[in-house]
């Protein structure tokens, strides 16, 4: 059936890959996040050298944003931009190549990270031979990606297309330039940059993953599925315009609230605190414009759980995206740096946005691709949307407890001067929070399992209607 589709309208070969590998990352990338949030609890569960905390860390940050995110947004943007230009991507050969290659990526991280080969920036802990690889199968993305759109057959192009866009070309822009360094051998190098000047250049690059991979993209993906699985157009195609200017241009001056109270020029502080409120203005105008794109259409969300995990996505993306500019604020951030609050702050992004977002999106597209009605069982969408609901609430509200608990033990003085507590009792004082973390990433956990056997299901089902597959194509 595969050589059917292959050759006929669209190259949905690259997009199937993608989609299947998407939600074995995601599995991969969860368990380790679950084991060592486990960990965190039974210290006991470290095995030295390779599978302790500070070795899994790296690699579950890895493997849930490139691996699970990346499958993510490689499989939805070529099958987006194939059907929003109604042309095939312009080379079969090298979008092979992209999945081949991230792969290749992928595997080495994960052979890498556990044996302690790093380059200790946060996620971009690779080591050079391998960022040499990420640049050349990113190159080819790009190429892949932007010579489809300069072959479409419509006239416009579809704002999906222009977030993707600029996912691509930002990405590109912020791997270089972060990765650049000296390498003294093939497994270690040394950042080309020194001092403040580094933790500034790493921060740009660190929070605009965020920006980018981590929310453009998603908001491309957004701009196409919720609209198609609710079956409306989206609420304001010149909100979509604003929103994609607004966004691209203030997230790049943020970078530095990573970095408060450092060694960091206080302007530069100063200056990413207020550019991160701005933020606030065209993240919860992209989040209002897909949410008002359900007007008309809210009846469907009591029968349709695929809706329902694209509409929960906007709701979490929506309040990240508050929680993050008030954590920006210099006064918020001297309490919840250091402490768990980040952690759920993160996680309400990563589990509620990304990850609730990709699944939406691949329930819409899964059916699609292999030319079936729907997925195998709507009643295991249902059960998987819930667990994973669930599962991100207990997450983050376990890690606001704790993060509020830790700066607070923190700060508190005696009259005297000296420390109220001391580190272990806000340690102790954490362990519940980290038992319900735990079962919230069980939760979420569980339900990306449930998710593997009925695509699977889906895919073995009995042929396709060819009929619907070539409706598909056309
Ligand atoms: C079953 C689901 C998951 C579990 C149980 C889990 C668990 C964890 C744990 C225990 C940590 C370390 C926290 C610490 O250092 O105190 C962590 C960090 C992190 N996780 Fe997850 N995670 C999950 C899913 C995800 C997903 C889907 C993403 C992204 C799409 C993600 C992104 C991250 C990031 C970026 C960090 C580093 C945060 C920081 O440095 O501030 N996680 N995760
Ligand atoms: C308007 C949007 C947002 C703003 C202004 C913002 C702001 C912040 C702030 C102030 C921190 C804490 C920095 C620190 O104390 O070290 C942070 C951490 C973080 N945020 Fe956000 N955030 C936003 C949206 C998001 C979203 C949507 C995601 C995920 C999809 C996300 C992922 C992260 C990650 C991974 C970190 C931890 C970085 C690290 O220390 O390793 N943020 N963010």
């Amino acid at each position: 059936m595969s050589s059917a589709t292959t050759n006929t309208h669209y190259n949905y070969k690259v997009v199937r890959q993608f989609a299947v590998m998407t939600v074995v990352w995601g599995i991969v990338g969860m368990a380790v996040g679950l084991l060592i949030a486990i960990q965190l609890v039974f210290p006991d569960l470290n095995f030295e050298p390779y599978l302790t905390f500070g070795r899994l860390r790296p690699l579950h940050t890895n493997a849930v944003i490139f691996a699970f995110g990346g499958s993510a947004l490689f499989a939805t943007s070529y099958y987006v931009v194939q059907r929003t230009c109604q042309a095939r991507l312009i080379s079969d050969g090298l979008a092979a190549f992209t999945f081949w290659g991230w792969n290749l990526v992928i595997l080495l991280a994960a052979i890498t990270l556990p044996l302690g080969i790093t380059s200790s920036k946060e996620y971009a802990e690779l080591e050079w031979p391998i960022d040499i690889l990420i640049t050349v199968v990113w190159l080819v993305y790009a190429f892949v990606f932007f010579g489809t759109v300069m072959k479409r057959k419509t006239q416009h192009i579809y704002v999906a297309n222009w977030f993707y866009g600029a996912f691509i070309v930002t990405v590109a822009l912020l791997h270089v330039v972060n990765s650049m360094s000296v390498p003294v051998t093939f497994w270690k190098s040394y950042s080309a940059y020194s001092g403040a000047m580094d933790a500034m250049i790493q921060w740009w690059y660190g929070h605009n993953a965020v920006g980018f991979f981590l929310t453009a993209g998603f908001l491309g993906m957004m701009y196409y599925y919720v609209p198609k699985q609710a079956e409306r157009p989206v609420y304001s195609y010149r909100l979509s315009i604003v929103h994609f200017w607004a966004l691209i241009a203030i997230y790049i001056w943020a970078g530095p609230h990573h970095l408060h109270y450092t060694a960091l020029p206080d302007w530069a502080q100063s200056l990413g605190m207020v550019m991160s409120l701005v933020l606030l203005a065209p993240s919860w105008g992209g989040m209002i414009n897909g949410v008002m794109t359900l007007s008309g259409a809210w009846h469907k969300l009591r029968t349709d759980p695929v809706l329902r995990f694209l509409v929960v996505s906007l709701s979490f993306y929506g309040m990240s995206t508050f929680e993050g500019p008030m954590m920006a604020i210099k006064t918020v951030n001297a309490l919840s740096h250091y402490t768990d609050w980040t952690i759920g702050h993160v996680h309400s992004g990563a589990l509620g946005w990304v990850a609730m977002v990709s699944i939406g999106a691949l329930y819409h597209m899964i059916p699609r691709l292999w030319g079936r009605d729907s997925m195998y069982s709507i009643a295991m969408v249902n059960a998987h949307f819930w667990l994973a609901t669930i599962g991100t609430v207990l997450y983050i509200a376990a890690m606001w407890v704790n993060g509020i608990t830790q700066g607070l033990m923190w700060r508190a003085v005696n009259a005297d001067g000296t420390l109220t507590y001391s580190f272990i009792e806000s340690v102790i004082q954490s362990e519940t929070g980290y038992i319900v973390r735990a079962i919230g990433g069980a939760f979420f956990l569980a339900g990306m399992v449930v998710m593997l056997y009925n695509v699977y299901r889906t895919i073995r089902a009995a042929e396709p209607d060819q009929a619907k597959l070539a409706a598909q194509m056309a």
